[in-house]
């Protein structure tokens, strides 16, 4: 299944979504506007406001509130990927080039925190401590996720407790966010909020992991942003722990890092590496769904679980 496929359930709040989501990025700053305009305007899967609102629908649930919360969760996102292309030094996303390829880092990080305050503007507008102090929560994890990850580049031997821990925090955090976030503004109660919480947090981290392992095989052109470019900048992710671990020998892997790097990363993409990481990717989804056991068998409960399908297998 396609993700337009996954979310027809929703696909009316989902255009509700896109045109407030235009509307929040209308700011007074015209440079600024542009930007955001193009950045929004050039797509991206929406897979966190989704699950913002997938996760309001076990309770009856106001819309307004609903709808604040997906396009908070999609502004934040939007803003993370403003300087995660920026540290990153990505030039291209969702196909087009990135903020950082036209405008100053300085110029770059500052729209990202406009962004980020924006997100926060619209998430306070909801009158929920409990879901504001998600958010600045979440916020605080993702900046010390990428930061950690910046900081572990190129540092031998990697370490895969650390990876998961980066990936948590700078990935899976606002899934959860979303997750928690939602099932709180509905009123589940607080067994639900766990479970909703638990499946948001596996899912990212599924979501993470085939991240990493599509920047291995993926089409450069499809996924609309560089391939390759996570170990050519030093960062091991996991794909590279299961090459070391069965497909490495006795390669001197350290000494190709700096010398042979696109033969380094050939090789993983032709290894078995692939297939662990994947299968690991599947193990982790399927702990998501099984999360999702104690909600009724709705259209929206199998939305959630056919997210966790699409999430392994999808290529974009
Ligand atoms: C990209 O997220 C950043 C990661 C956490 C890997 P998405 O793959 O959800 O990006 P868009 O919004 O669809 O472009
Ligand atoms: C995810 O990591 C970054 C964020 C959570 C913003 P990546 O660096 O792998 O994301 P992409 O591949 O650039 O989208
Ligand atoms: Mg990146
Ligand atoms: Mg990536």
């Amino acid at each position: 299944m396609n993700i337009q496929q996954i979310f027809a359930p929703i696909q009316e709040e989902l255009a509700q979504v896109e045109a407030r989501l235009r509307q929040a990025v209308r700011v007074e700053y015209l440079p600024l506007a542009d930007i955001f305009e193009m950045l929004i305007g050039s797509g991206g899967k929406r897979i966190r406001p989704a699950l913002s609102i997938l996760a309001t629908k076990f309770h009856p649930t106001d819309p307004e509130k609903m709808y604040t919360l997906a396009i908070a969760t999609e502004l934040v996102h939007a803003a993370t990927l403003i300087h995660d292309d920026l540290i990153d030094r990505s030039s291209t996303r969702r196909g087009t080039p990135t903020i950082n390829s036209r405008w100053s880092g300085t110029a770059t990080v500052l729209a990202g925190d406009f962004l980020l305050a924006r997100a926060a503007d619209i998430a306070a507008s909801l009158d929920n401590f409990r879901v504001m102090r998600i958010f600045a929560r979440t916020l605080m994890t993702i900046c010390e996720g990428e930061i950690r990850q910046d900081f572990a580049r190129s540092h031998w031997p990697p370490n895969r407790d650390e990876y998961y821990k980066h990936i948590e925090s700078k990935t899976a955090s606002l899934f959860i966010a979303a997750t928690e976030g939602g099932a709180i503004l509905s009123g589940a109660p607080e067994n639900e909020i766990a479970a909703l919480k638990a499946y948001g947090r596996y899912l990212g981290m599924a979501f993470q992991m085939v991240d990493d392992i599509l920047d291995f095989t993926a089409d450069e052109k499809e996924l609309g942003k560089p391939v390759g470019s996570d170990l050519r900048q030093g960062t091991f992710t996991l794909p590279v722990f299961y090459y070391l671990e069965n497909d490495a020998r006795d390669k001197p892997i350290a000494e190709m890092l700096s010398t042979q790097v696109d033969q380094l990363i050939e090789a993983i993409r032709h290894s078995s590496a692939i297939a662990a990481a994947k299968a690991e990717a599947q193990r982790t989804a399927q702990a998501a769904r099984d999360a999702l056991a104690i909600f009724p068998d709705t259209i929206y409960r199998r939305t959630l679980a056919d997210l966790t399908e699409y999430v392994v297998e999808r290529t974009l």
